[in-house]
């Protein structure tokens, strides 16, 4: 059957809370006269979403913006993760993730856990109780964070170990193995995750890769063997058909081409990438060589729980087509000196550096209210006090929001 089936005037017989059938209505009410209906003419019922990044204990934090990632991770993200260390905090918390995460429709999800073996089984069991299909594993890092979020490698391997047991494949749960980013992890945290791995055969691996220049830069730094990113993870064997790796928005050609051959999956992250200035993702390039891609909202680093990439398509394709008309003006190969002005659709003066654009007065008012109407739109509007910037994002010309 093709991948999207789609009734004009569609039905859904319910019994008992579980979907009967799903076809076209008449023959549907032919079949089953008596059923009671509810009419939702006008709008649209659609299977349970796939939410393939997103993290539970950002769930209180969604929407601060004007930071790059690892600033971001430092003031805002594990500031709030280190809360977690308290059990009824987490507990309450999961309930509020899991909640969240049904009503924007997601009923399956890959879900970055706390750094606590503790508030990670409180995820599992608010998860467990919901119904809901979740996969995920306690954080793993042993450098470069908050202290209170290292876990020493030998912990790491026990506490994965019991929650392995205790949840995986409980009902519709499973455990991914969870290093945070190669940039937290020591080798020997990474052979800890290639042991887990081998000791059971069936469970995920999520992480993320190649998300912002910095942390790139320092990786070559922190692992000066590895020939890139992807490298470090192919070492303790972690790239395969069983992981899900996050963003990959920088990454080259070769590793495209290695992680196609692998089978490993990218969790594309449209709403994060943009409001960490981190770039944007040469999806087409990925779809090209064969790479099985999934969205992911990567909350709290994403600014919605909502998969749809409405919100943040609304609000960031002027700068993409801000960044077009720039190197459309300038050309192929040439650097790239000034900004096109939204407002009067042709280059101005102001001289900008060709790495970090930085758009002229008419521009950036121009964008910040478009982007505060879009996300006023939509209801968020606690975003409407967040910080905007777009100083630190760069475009690429094949890349897609
Ligand atoms: N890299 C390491 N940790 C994180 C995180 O929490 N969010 C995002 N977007 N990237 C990360
Ligand atoms: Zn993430």
């Amino acid at each position: 059957p093709a991948a999207l089936t789609c009734h004009q005037d569609g039905g859904l017989l319910v019994d008992n809370g579980r979907v009967v059938v799903c076809g076209e209505y008449g023959a549907i009410r032919d079949a089953h006269p008596s059923a009671a209906t509810i009419d939702w003419r006008g709008g649209f019922i659609l299977p349970g979403l796939i939410d393939a990044h997103v993290h539970f204990p950002q769930v209180r934090i969604i929407g601060a913006m004007g930071r790059t990632l690892l600033d971001w991770l430092d003031a805002v993200a594990l500031p709030e993760e280190a809360r977690m260390t308290d059990r009824g905090y987490a507990a309450e918390t999961a309930k509020l993730f899991v909640h969240a995460l049904a009503s924007h429709g997601t009923t399956t999800a890959l879900v970055f856990g706390a750094h606590f073996a503790d508030a990670t089984a409180e995820l599992f069991e608010a998860a467990s109780a919901s119904g809901l299909r979740i996969a995920s594993g306690m954080v793993l890092s042993d450098r470069l964070l908050r202290p209170e979020l290292h876990v020493g490698a030998e912990q790491a391997y026990r506490d994965s170990t019991t929650l392995i047991e205790r949840y995986h494949k409980r009902g519709r749960l499973r455990y991914a193995v969870t290093p945070r980013f190669a940039y937290s992890t020591t080798e020997s945290m990474l052979e800890v995750c290639q042991q887990l791995m081998s000791d059971h055969p069936d469970v995920l691996l999520q992480t993320h890769i190649n998300e912002n220049s910095t942390e790139i830069g320092e990786l070559a730094r922190l692992f000066s063997w590895a020939r890139d990113y992807l490298a470090i993870y192919e070492r303790y064997q972690l790239s395969g058909a069983r992981s899900v790796m996050a963003h990959n928005i920088h990454a080259t050609s070769s590793e495209i081409a290695r992680l196609a051959d692998k089978g490993t999956a990218i969790a594309h992250c449209p709403g994060s990438n943009a409001a960490l200035g981190s770039g944007c993702f040469p999806l087409r390039r990925h779809i090209d060589a064969g790479v099985r891609c999934a969205l992911g909202t990567d909350v709290g680093g994403g600014r919605s729980m909502q998969l749809d990439c409405c919100i943040c398509r609304r609000a960031l394709v002027p700068r993409q087509l801000a960044s077009r008309r720039r190197s459309e003006i300038s050309g192929p190969g040439k650097r790239q000196t000034s900004c096109i002005c939204v407002r009067r659709r042709e280059a101005c003066w102001k001289r900008q550096s060709a790495t970090r654009p930085n758009p002229c007065r008419h521009c950036h008012r121009s964008l910040r209210l478009q982007a505060l109407r879009a996300f006023a739109k939509c209801g968020w509007k606690a975003l409407l006090y967040s910080r905007w910037t777009i100083a630190e994002c760069r475009f690429k010309d094949d890349d897609t929001c």
